[in-house]
């Protein structure tokens, strides 16, 4: 029995408000092996079956993602986690720490693990997150499985967050979308790993600041620069592209632009820019920062120039976001 058979090009995305009720449908949606996308603290994640590679498979084909890039595999909380997998003794302090939360952990694969291969895109480890928001942790409790899940949205573009944004995205594809309303975080979580000879690595800046995980390790944490494909091969892959161009580190606006800025918003600003936050308060930047990169892609705008971002704490994580998508 398998409901792919009755899958087409003309299936459609579905939209369900989250609750008790549509939770249940989608957790028999992923036991059939389809697809649901479900809101995280982060942003909307593109759920499967870990277990079950041909659900799987249907992550890749319908992101258009590159194979060699692997999975996060969602768990509902810590104890399942541990009841699957083993937590190298450096990350551990950081798991009790985050976990609920935006931290996404490189994790050796045990043998015999019933994770699908291609969820680790054939390397020999896997990338596990505790999400921190009610309808990913009700969905993962009632499941009772791991969920592979990347953000819900075609390889390369922006990340959503934002039941519309993912729609937007996937909305041709067989998929349930379950609206949790805006993503509290905005950021993709924060991954690390632990190196060959020991210490923690910071592979991706994300929700969880580098200074945070510091203070947990008592120690500085470096973070992988030159790609490395046989570690982090998600570093080769394009990503954030906006389908408007971006300037960076702007003080002005030009022809056409408008303007992202942080703290107040000026007088003289054209008309469709905003503030990320108008405090200057980068929890609050990072929050909004994709949806209004999504709301400038959806209004006829020449270009975003975005003002300077301090490179602190999320600012971080907004400024990684922001040269990937620049160089795009
Ligand atoms: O916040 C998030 O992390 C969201 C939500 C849905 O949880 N997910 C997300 O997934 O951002 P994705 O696929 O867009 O980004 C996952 C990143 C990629 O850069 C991928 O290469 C890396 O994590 N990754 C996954 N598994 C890995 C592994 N085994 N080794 C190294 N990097 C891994
Ligand atoms: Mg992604």
């Amino acid at each position: 029995m398998n409901a792919d058979t009755t899958a087409s090009t003309r299936t459609v995305a579905e939209i369900a408000a989250a609750s008790p009720e549509t939770i249940g449908v989608a957790v028999a949606r992923l036991t059939e092996g389809r697809l649901v996308s479900f809101p995280t603290e982060t942003v909307y994640g593109l759920g499967a079956d870990a277990t079950n590679d041909r659900a799987v498979a249907k992550i890749f084909k319908a992101k258009q993602r590159p194979s060699f890039n692997p999975l996060i595999c969602h768990f509902a909380d810590i104890d399942s986690v541990h009841a699957m997998l083993e937590i190298p003794g450096p990350a551990q302090k950081l798991a009790a720490r985050f976990w609920p939360g935006s931290l996404s952990i490189v994790v050796p694969r045990p043998t015999n693990c019933p994770i699908s291969r291609l969820a680790s895109a054939g390397l020999d480890t896997i990338a596990v997150r505790v999400p921190d928001h009610p309808v990913a942790t009700e969905l993962l409790r009632v499941a009772g499985i791991p969920v592979a899940a990347p953000s819900a949205n075609r390889s390369g573009r922006l990340s959503p967050t934002r039941a519309k944004d993912v729609m937007a995205s996937l909305g041709d594809q067989d998929v349930m979308v379950l609206d949790g309303g805006p993503c509290r975080i905005g950021v993709e979580s924060t991954v690390v790993a632990i190196a060959p000879d020991g210490p923690v690595e910071l592979m991706r800046e994300g929700g969880i600041s580098r200074e945070a995980l510091e203070v947990v390790l008592g120690t500085a944490i470096k973070k992988i620069t030159t790609p490395d494909s046989v570690r982090s091969p998600g570093m080769l892959a394009r990503h954030y592209e906006p389908q408007v161009p971006l300037r960076l580190d702007a003080t002005d606006t030009r022809g056409g632009e408008i303007l992202l800025c942080l703290g107040p918003l000026p007088s003289n600003a054209p008309p469709g820019s905003r503030s990320l936050s108008p405090t200057g308060d980068l929890t609050e930047a990072a929050a909004n920062l994709f949806a209004a990169l999504h709301d400038a892609e959806t209004m006829a705008v020449a270009g975003i120039a975005v003002s300077p971002i301090p490179d602190q704490g999320l600012g971080r994580a907004i400024n990684d976001r922001l040269r990937r998508g620049a160089n795009g």
